[in-house]
């Protein structure tokens, strides 16, 4: 063994105090800067906690603004002062169709999810809605990733069957808040929700450098042990992470270089580890954030783009490793998929003819799309 495999595996001392900080679900002790916003967004639920119906509300903003930290934050307070009130959280990039929907707020009225009898979504719905008159409890749906049940073409059907549960069910009462991040898509997306209902739009604006260096600054604190940051590095962090739009690099990043530091047995993070570590984090979360659009014939073409880079180019090499019944079309198709979401370039021949060929680049490290598989499959 080399020392330095030695120094890896023998090292024992840990730069952190708390690893779980840094983990992207966690909910922070201290959140600052989002008191207007998470006022705006109290007002319109607070007629529920009295039993009347509220303001619909729909949470905008850039991503890793907050949002959805703020609305877990919001349910969390309502359980603490209101047994009136249903809260129920439903990321839309996991649940986005109709059926698993409604299990979800299933699960929230009654404490466990509906039996898995094959039982047609109408009377799920029956269901659900019957408890919360029998309860006379009101609802609140939080719906995250709002935009993926306009991809699914289903948001119309959930919409109306939260809000006009009333209708079918005297005396319920329901409210929805809609999360979603700002992008080409939002626009549209919050036209279309806006047509089903008038939400009162709370928007998130993104954070000062300032901000976010005070931001990144208690999340060492909590994370790590004291002296492991320093003021050079989190200016350091602070200004890749405003320059690269989203807070979660900043915190990933944080994480990811202590590991770098602990490896080669240092108790302080070095601006070096940063640049490292931010390198690998951008292209990570990027290939983590459009996993979910990923169709399963994408990631096997992605896979054997991945496995093959180092050795081939061209697309119809790729194909012929592919080694699968798929038809060239959807391998096309898939190619150009992968295209716009940016996680490869195709260089297109210029002219056809023997040996001119499309050729394929990954624009992301192939271990970052093979990790990413491997996690996913
Ligand atoms: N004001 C804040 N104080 C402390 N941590 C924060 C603050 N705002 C955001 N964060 C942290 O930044 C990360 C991203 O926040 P969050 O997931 O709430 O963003 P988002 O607006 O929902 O993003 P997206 O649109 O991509 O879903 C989380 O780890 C969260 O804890
Ligand atoms: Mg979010």
């Amino acid at each position: 063994m080399t020392n330095k495999i030695k120094d890896i595996l023998m090292w024992d001392e840990s730069l952190f105090r708390n690893p779980e900080v840094f983990d992207l679900d966690y909910i922070p002790e201290v959140f600052k800067y989002r008191d207007n916003e998470l006022e705006a967004i109290s007002h319109n639920v607070k007629p529920l906690v009295k039993g009347d119906f509220p303001t619909n509300t729909i949470v905008l903003g850039p991503t890793g603004t907050g949002k959805t930290t703020s609305v877990k934050l919001l349910f969390k307070n309502i359980n603490e002062i209101s047994t009136n009130v249903i809260p129920v959280y439903i990321n839309c990039q996991f649940h986005h169709r109709e059926f698993s929907i409604m299990s979800q707020i299933f699960k929230g009225i009654f404490g466990y999810g509906p039996a898995e009898t094959g039982k047609p979504l109408t009377i799920l719905y029956e269901y659900t809605m019957g408890e919360l008159q029998k309860k006379d409890k009101t609802l609140l749906v939080a719906l995250d990733d709002v935009d993926y049940l306009f991809h699914a073409k289903v948001a119309e059907n959930i919409l109306y069957k939260i809000l006009r549960a009333h209708e079918t069910f005297p005396g319920v009462k329901t409210g929805i808040i809609g999360i979603l991040t700002d992008n080409d898509f939002s626009f549209k997306v919050s036209e279309k929700i806006r047509t089903v209902f008038m939400p009162n739009e709370v928007y998130f604006k993104p954070y000062s450098e300032t901000k976010i260096k005070d931001i990144l600054r208690y999340r060492s604190e909590a994370g790590l042990f004291n002296g492991v940051m320093s003021e050079e590095v989190l200016d350091k962090i602070s200004q890749l992470t405003f320059e690269k739009g989203d807070l979660r690099i900043g915190i990933r990043c944080i994480k990811e270089a202590a590991i770098l530091a602990e490896i080669e047995g240092r108790r302080k993070i070095l601006v070096d580890d940063i640049e490292k570590a931010i390198e690998r984090i951008s292209s990570f979360l990027h290939v983590e954030n459009v996993f979910d659009c990923l169709s399963n014939t994408d990631k096997k073409v992605l896979k054997v783009i991945a496995e093959n880079s180092s050795k081939l180019a061209k697309a119809n090499d790729f194909y012929s490793v592919l080694n699968d019944n798929m038809s060239y079309e959807l391998f096309r198709k898939s190619l150009v998929k992968l295209e716009n979401l940016k996680i490869v370039d195709i260089q297109r021949a210029q002219s056809r003819g023997r040996g001119k060929q499309n050729l394929i680049h990954l624009r992301v490290p192939k271990e970052v799309i093979l990790k990413s598989l491997n996690n996913n499959l």
